[in-house]
């Protein structure tokens, strides 16, 4: 039997309402009003619920319930900001449920039916999706000392306006944690894939992340006259960025089904001009995989791939390594945790890898971290119809919360 929920649901749809499109989904870009929008509703939230309110300088919104004083903070979240004209899940379902979770394990404990050792706080990661701003996960990237603060602030839109900028009416506020004061984190969220529902498994334990390497290429070419310029004297940017988008959809077909995923997914041309061939092309190339040779290989063929374009296209390609994370598991005393929690409330659950990048990713690195996944229908993401189901949901609170109730009080993680 599944617990309802009305209070989350109804929580969830409000929320939703900020930079809601007409598809049903949401557009909030890290530091945009909507953004803010969204982010001044959880304040709001926050604040209605007892939870005192902390903004650390990278913007990210932290919500605190001090159940220990002076004790180290038992973290759980996840990330309110979207793609562009995407789902209203992912990353927002897991905040919400964090919120939640948060509220519940603390009356509980203010009730004296749990015995906390531990603080116990919800976080907004400002930045997951590295949209508008790369790299993705800057906010825990940021947190866990991977990213300098000043680089993440300095970091600029295509717009050219800076991180600090987007967050200039956001000043840090409150006293918020900072790492050394974290004792464990857990983040719940949709799978994006289809595994749970393909298996019929309520909740997934995530135990290892794809490993990752996220390039910006260049293509730098010659403007000219696409009538008048002879075939054999152009140095086509474009063309040259189109073999390259090819090779890396190739780069899959060497290595065994589903062992490699690449895409392309963000160009810019210049000067992007009807009749004249463009002499310059950035874009943004991102190699995925669950075995760290398969990616090596495919980041070594790619370099040669990549002459090969040079050549063929008469341009000059640079590409440069902006962001990469590495197989390592999720603590297997975390997995255990999760794995008990998900028994003591009798759902079915499996072992998953992520092959999105999560805030979890940063954090696993530091402290013991717990990473769940709910159900996503037809594995459908970054999309408007990105969608998870009512009991799903509210499944995953019910699992987050038993989570929390087992950090907060000091399980032993062995
Ligand atoms: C997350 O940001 C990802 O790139 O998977
Ligand atoms: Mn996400
Ligand atoms: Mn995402």
């Amino acid at each position: 039997m599944s617990a309802t929920n009305p209070a989350f649901l109804a929580d969830f749809a409000a929320m939703s309402s900020h930079g809601a499109t007409a598809g049903g989904g949401v557009d909030r870009q890290a530091g945009t009003p909507e953004d803010h929008a969204t982010r001044a509703w959880f304040s709001t939230w926050l604040a209605d619920h007892g939870l005192a309110e902390a903004v650390d300088p990278a913007g990210n919104q932290f919500g605190l319930a001090e159940l220990v004083p002076g004790a180290p903070w038992v973290l759980l979240g996840s990330h309110l900001d979207s793609q562009p004209l995407a789902g209203r899940y992912d990353g927002a379902y897991g905040v919400l449920a964090a919120a939640h979770a948060v509220v519940r394990a603390s009356a509980e404990a203010g009730s004296g039916s749990l015995k906390p050792v531990f603080n116990l706080a919800v976080v907004n990661w400002f930045n997951e999706e590295g949209s508008r701003f790369t790299p993705s996960m800057m906010g825990s990237g940021v947190f866990t000392g991977k990213l300098a603060l000043e680089a993440a602030l300095a970091t600029r839109d295509l717009a050219g306006s800076t991180v600090a900028e987007a967050l200039g009416d956001l000043p840090a506020s409150g006293a918020a944690p900072t790492l050394e004061s974290i004792a464990r984190y857990a983040e719940i969220h949709i799978e994006q894939g289809r595994l749970l529902e393909e298996t019929g498994t309520q909740v997934g334990i995530v135990d290892k992340t794809w490993a990752a390497a996220k390039y910006q290429v260049v293509v730098d070419g010659d403007q000219s006259h696409t009538g008048s310029t002879r075939m054999p004297d152009r140095r086509d940017a474009l063309f040259g960025a189109a073999l390259v988008i090819a090779a890396a959809r190739e780069l899959t077909e060497e290595f065994e089904s589903g062992s490699l995923h690449s895409s392309v997914s963000q160009l810019q041309v210049l000067p992007n001009s009807p009749v004249t061939i463009a002499r310059q092309v950035v874009m943004n190339l991102d190699l995925r995989s669950p075995d760290e040779s398969v990616l090596a290989r495919a980041m070594d063929l790619l370099d040669k791939r990549i002459a090969d374009a040079e050549a063929r296209s008469r341009t000059e390609i640079s590409l440069s390594l902006t962001h990469r994370w590495g197989l390592n598991p999720y603590q297997p005393a975390g997995v255990r945790l999760g794995r008990a929690a998900a028994d003591a409330l009798g759902f079915s659950h499996m072992d998953i890898m992520t092959v999105a990048g999560h805030d979890s990713t940063n954090m696993k690195d530091h402290v013991p971290t717990v990473m769940l996944f709910v159900p996503s229908v037809d594995g459908i993401s970054h999309n408007e119809a990105e969608f998870t189901r009512d009991e799903d949901a509210v499944r995953g609170v019910e699992l987050l919360t038993e989570v929390a109730r087992r950090l907060v009080r000091g399980d032993a993680l062995e």
